[in-house]
């Protein structure tokens, strides 16, 4: 079975095509950093427009890399929500077109069941599993029993831990994009300069908060003397916010294991997903605890955790081989949690 994947939703205009036996054939992703990058966020005007101009490029260009033609796919599969809904729009509907015209089946796929699922593409990853999803704007952790059945264990009271990151770079004067550019400043910096506070740690569940751990990087921003901040400070600050936040989720993670563990005896696996899981500190903190609790820790590498059709295409393969497709009215959706989707019965 080949699908093609088409990613959309956010400032990635992203296809991949891959195979059930887990090959990824073609895989391109065009990041719209440029166009975004001066207004210091993502446009969703421009996202979409760019998105428009550029997205049958992108699947030309991931045909040509898989040296196939239309007629060799065997379903069309596009992110269909959650996201920035102009760019959602322009995906599904030139996935709906190829697949009408091709009569081919057509799958709306939910970008967080692509990040949720894409463990299974990368590794011999079996359900049921515990997920940790951290990506720009979601911040969950889920069991996972099979494709389109999630159990929300605890998530985010507040800010997305991306959004932090995103948010600290800002105040850091660091750019746009804020994760890689914050992971990058501690690489040289003294995680021990500044105590910022761990929220919610110690507390029983696992829901998460970082808006305080936000406050805190802006007060010590404020704090420091002179108009502007050395690289030296923001290295400190980066490094200490970092290693906060790895803190944080380490035993936040062991909460969530341990309710998984008593659920599912079975399961003993740990999956990281969403763009955060890029992040080289995090993976080891968060493989380190697994080693110490008879946990196996899978992370995707990082340019299959960050947006990219890969994860589109292989989520559509795992729900066309259970009969998951999608009628061409499909209407694109903005919100759409993981619990809202549907599977087969079990
Ligand atoms: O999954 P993703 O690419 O897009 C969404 O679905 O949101 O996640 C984007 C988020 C952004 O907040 C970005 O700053 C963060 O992932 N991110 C990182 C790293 N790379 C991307 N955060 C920390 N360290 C990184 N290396
Ligand atoms: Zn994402």
């Amino acid at each position: 079975m080949i699908v093609l994947g088409i990613e959309t939703s956010c400032d990635e205009t992203a296809a991949a095509i891959v195979t059930d036996d887990r090959r990824i054939m073609g895989n391109v992703i065009y990041s719209q950093l440029d166009e975004h990058k001066a207004f210091g966020g993502v446009v969703p005007e421009i996202a979409a427009r760019a998105h428009l101009d550029i997205l049958e490029d992108v699947i030309r260009r991931t045909l040509a890399e898989a040296d196939m033609t239309v007629a060799d796919l065997d379903g069309i599969a596009a992110t269909s929500g959650p996201g920035l809904i102009g760019g959602v729009i322009v995906g599904a509907v030139t996935a709906k077109a190829m697949a009408a015209t091709r009569n081919l089946p057509f799958v709306a796929v939910n970008h967080l069941e692509g990040h949720a699922l894409t463990a299974r593409l990368t590794d011999d990853v079996a359900f049921p599993y515990l997920l940790l999803l951290v990506s720009g704007g979601h911040c969950q952790f889920l069991t996972v029993t099979a494709p389109g059945r999630y159990t929300l264990m605890g998530g985010t009271v507040d800010d997305a831990v991306g959004e932090a990151f995103d948010k600290c770079a800002k105040m850091m004067g660091l750019g746009f994009p804020g994760g890689p550019a914050v992971e990058a400043a501690a690489r040289t910096g003294d995680a021990k300069r500044f105590a910022f506070p761990r929220p919610m740690k110690g507390r029983a569940g696992c829901d998460m908060s970082f808006s305080g751990l936000k406050t805190s990087v802006r007060k010590a921003i404020l704090d420091l003397p002179g108009e502007s901040l050395s690289a030296s400070d923001a290295a400190d600050i980066a490094a200490s916010f970092q290693a906060a936040v790895a803190d944080v989720l380490a035993d936040r993670c062991a909460h969530a294991i341990a309710e998984f563990d008593e659920k599912h005896p079975d399961g003993k696996t740990l999956v990281i997903a969403g763009g955060v899981a890029a992040n080289t500190a995090l993976r080891e903190k968060l493989t380190g605890l697994c080693a110490l609790v008879g946990f196996r820790c899978v992370v995707p590498p990082p340019a299959l955790c960050t947006d990219n059709g890969a994860m589109i295409a292989w989520a559509g393969v795992e729900r066309l081989r259970l009969g998951l497709t999608n009628d061409l009215d499909f209407a694109p959706r903005p919100r759409w949690p993981l619990a809202e989707l549907e599977g087969v019965s079990p």
